[in-house]
């Protein structure tokens, strides 16, 4: 995620640092594609009938899943890197087809309107049609015929965040300022979308006045549940919200309802078929009318200061004109972000829960694994640099049988956090009331999380999470983004989660996230460590781990960094504990180099998929690797060929399948950002540059702006994708 009103993907050179561990460095180089508890093991992926899609559509849906073929190594040939001056496309390997499936402002429920191409749609308007900003989503298919259709379902998908001067026809402020009209523009085109798709005669379309479409935006009612459920910091100003004001109505709410999602990235699902998606930097669309925000001692102002709430935000102005957004009227209010949100794709009348028992933090992505005992957990990164890896673990164990018995599973279990030891294993630390800090006092003796009780500490530990995890020493990683399990098949069986961290310009420094909670977001510069090996990681790595005794609910793991990304070809003065250049397997060396890995995913088959938000113009440190991609990985080998290279400007995230893995859609997130209002096509005129029609062959592609978008691939000869 990038944008004018955002924070960058940091990708400038910082030479300072202290380099004052290199004998840890030397000996994770040593061994960082081995694990300590032996190799990889299973070489023969997928082996015929060992297949299993993790549990989802069988379960779900009742069906049995259709055998396929073992991984058989990378049937595609490499897509050479999109240099600059970066062709304004998508591009695939030859032998595979992409058309746009739907795109911001296409309508996906009934009472919407074609996109006009020139922004013109009102907030309700938007707010029946596909959100800006495509990220994470997740191909849930129907049932037909007894078996999970490979033509026909609905795709939810995350939108972001908005860029201000491509969503209306002049801008933030225009010549008529900032108006409650364009912030509920504005937060509509947030939140989720729930678009329905057929292929019908070999072309994909979206239903476009499906009863299943659906919005959910920043203002859509919603359930809030779990231990912080209620407490007295989940208690907000009660505004009544239409078209032309939020209105206070004088009450408080309880802290067990809301209104809206925001920033939501990237996304997981369950294995009984609900769809999660995940509030990253909601922190910056709060502000404050009178300027300030209430002093770090306070309790209010040092929560803010830990997760970056500022009195100016990032510049969307909605906390102006919608005093539900201003921290002076509506302090708590920021109190209700940050959670991973569960949504049933096939209900559209029902409301959206958020999860509080699995923390509070800026969430990128949410990967479960179900073990062996039916024993659930999930996997999660907090995406801002110096934060951490966590794990949730369902208290009850997964029913594959009965669907409405694992209803409220996420509402009870316990969080831990990662500590990544310099000797390749790790220990999971549950944040509950007595667990240690590293001050010797229980969580329940830390002023941070006092309460009356072990219940409303609890509540504390999850309202404050990143604080929590300060307390108990977690490590600080080089931003996670998404995690990503590794596919139980062909005799593989072990738990093994991959996570992107995606850079770090403040690594390699001699600060430290303070126990005692009071660092402000992303401001410490931890020096290397084991697990974030270079100073000013600029190219990100992948690191991945094995849950002890093949059991989610394991205290320790093992791990091992599977890539550390770079630039082969640099010219980059190297530091002492960076070369720049990176361990990335590919044939020949530096075809495939990628960097600022952030999308990850394995499909059903075992191939890794990685994605990346960098820098979109090939410039700068990004010369040799060109725009923004993906590639493909072999989890076993690291082998790694690229698959796609994106339009100018964009970031490549999201992807999916559908049952059958003939079937690929892969997000294109903010094509030509940065463009201003009076010239929104400077940089990139994507996707109506690249094709007339949508993947329908039917449905225009106007003019006038570039939009973020889902993109369709399939292979020409019907084949499996990457095969
Ligand atoms: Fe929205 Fe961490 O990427
Ligand atoms: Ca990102
Ligand atoms: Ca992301």
């Amino acid at each position: 995620m990038k944008g004018s009103s955002h924070p960058r993907n940091d990708r400038s050179l910082n030479g300072s640092g202290n380099l004052s561990i290199l004998d840890v460095i030397d000996r994770v180089d040593a061994s960082r594609r081995r694990f300590v508890q032996g190799g990889i093991g299973a070489s023969a992926l997928g082996a015929a009938g060992g297949l299993t899609l993790g549990g989802f559509v069988g379960t779900v849906q009742a069906a049995p899943v259709p055998p396929a073929p073992g991984f058989a190594g990378f049937g595609f040939a490499n897509v050479p890197p999109s240099l600059a001056p970066v062709a304004d496309r998508v591009t695939v390997p030859a032998g595979y087809s992409a058309k746009l499936l739907v795109a911001w402002g296409d309508p996906i429920m009934p009472g919407g309107v074609p996109f006009s191409g020139s922004a013109t749609e009102t907030a309700a308007q938007q707010a029946r049609s596909y959100g800006a900003h495509t990220d994470g989503m997740h191909f849930f298919p129907f049932t037909v015929g007894g078996v999970p259709s490979s033509e026909r379902g609905v795709l939810c998908a995350n939108n972001e965040y908005t860029q201000e001067e491509i969503l209306h026809p002049d801008g933030l402020v225009g010549s008529t300022g900032y108006t409650l009209d364009k912030c509920r523009k504005s937060q509509a085109a947030h939140g989720v979308s729930i678009t329905e798709l057929r292929r019908i005669a070999g072309k994909w379309t979206v239903v476009k006045s499906s009863p299943l479409g659906r919005r959910l935006t920043a203002n859509t009612p919603m359930v809030v549940s779990g231990p912080a459920a209620g407490h007295a910091l989940m208690q907000t100003v009660e505004f009544s919200i239409t078209d032309t004001a939020s209105t206070a109505t004088g009450n408080t709410t309880q802290g067990r309802s809301c209104q809206g999602t925001a920033n939501n990235c990237a996304n997981g699902i369950t294995p009984w078929g609900t769809y999660l998606t995940c509030e990253e930097n909601w922190n910056g669309y709060f502000g404050s009318t009178d300027n300030s925000v209430p002093p770090t001692s306070t309790e209010t102002g040092k929560l803010y200061n830990r997760y970056g709430v500022t009195a100016s935000g990032f510049g969307y102005r909605w906390h102006t004109v919608d005093p539900r957004w201003d921290l002076k009227v509506n302090p708590n209010e920021p109190n209700l972000f940050g959670w991973v949100v569960e949504v049933d794709p096939f209900n559209p009348s029902s409301p959206p829960v958020k999860r509080t028992a699995l923390g509070r933090f800026k969430h990128e992505s949410a990967q479960y694994v179900v073990d062996k005992d039916n024993h659930l957990a999930f996997y999660l990164g907090d995406d801002e640099r110096n934060e951490y890896i966590y794990k949730f673990v369902c208290a009850g164990k997964f029913n594959p049988n009965n669907r409405a018995a694992n209803r409220n599973l996420l509402d009870s279990g316990t969080l831990y956090v990662a500590r990544f030891d310099s000797n390749l294993t790790g220990q999971w630390i549950p944040l509950l009331p007595g667990t240690p800090g590293l001050d010797g006092k229980a969580l329940r003796d830390n002023p941070n999380f006092s309460g009356a009780n072990d219940a409303e500490v609890l509540a504390k530990i999850l309202i404050k999470t990143r604080m929590a995890a300060d307390a108990v020493g977690a490590t600080m990683m080089d931003r996670p983004e998404w995690t990503g399990a590794r596919p139980r098949i062909g005799g593989f069986d072990h738990i093994e989660v991959y996570c992107t961290l995606t850079n770090n310009n403040r690594r390699g420094g001699t600060t430290a996230n303070a126990a005692d909670g009071s660092t402000g977001a992303g401001s410490a510069r931890p020096p290397v460590d084991a697990a974030n090996p270079r100073a000013n990681n600029l190219y990100g790595h992948i690191i991945r781990w094995r849950e002890a005794g093949k059991s989610v609910t394991a205290t320790s793991f093992s791990w091992n960094l599977f890539v550390q990304n770079g630039d082969t070809l640099t010219g980059k003065t190297a530091l002492p504990t960076n070369d720049f250049k990176g361990n990335i397997v590919d044939d020949p060396n530096g075809s495939a180099d990628y960097g600022a890995p952030d999308g990850l995913w394995f499909d059903p088959f075992g191939r890794l998929w990685v994605q990346t938000d960098q820098a979109g113009d090939a410039l700068g440190d990004w010369v040799n690797i060109g725009a923004n991609s993906m590639v493909c990985a072999d989890p076993n080998t690291g082998m790694t060929r690229r698959f796609l290279t994106g339009p100018r400007n964009c970031e490549v995230t999201g992807v999916t399948m559908t049952p059958d893995g003939k079937t690929m859609f892969v997000g294109i997130q903010h094509p030509g950002e940065d463009a201003v209002a009076a010239n929104p096509t400077e940089f990139s005129n994507w996707p109506q540059g690249q094709w007339t029609t949508a993947a329908d062959g039917v449905t225009p592609l106007p003019g006038g702006r570039p939009r973020s978008g889902v993109v369709v691939i399939t292979k020409d000869d019907g084949g499996l994708i990457g095969s």
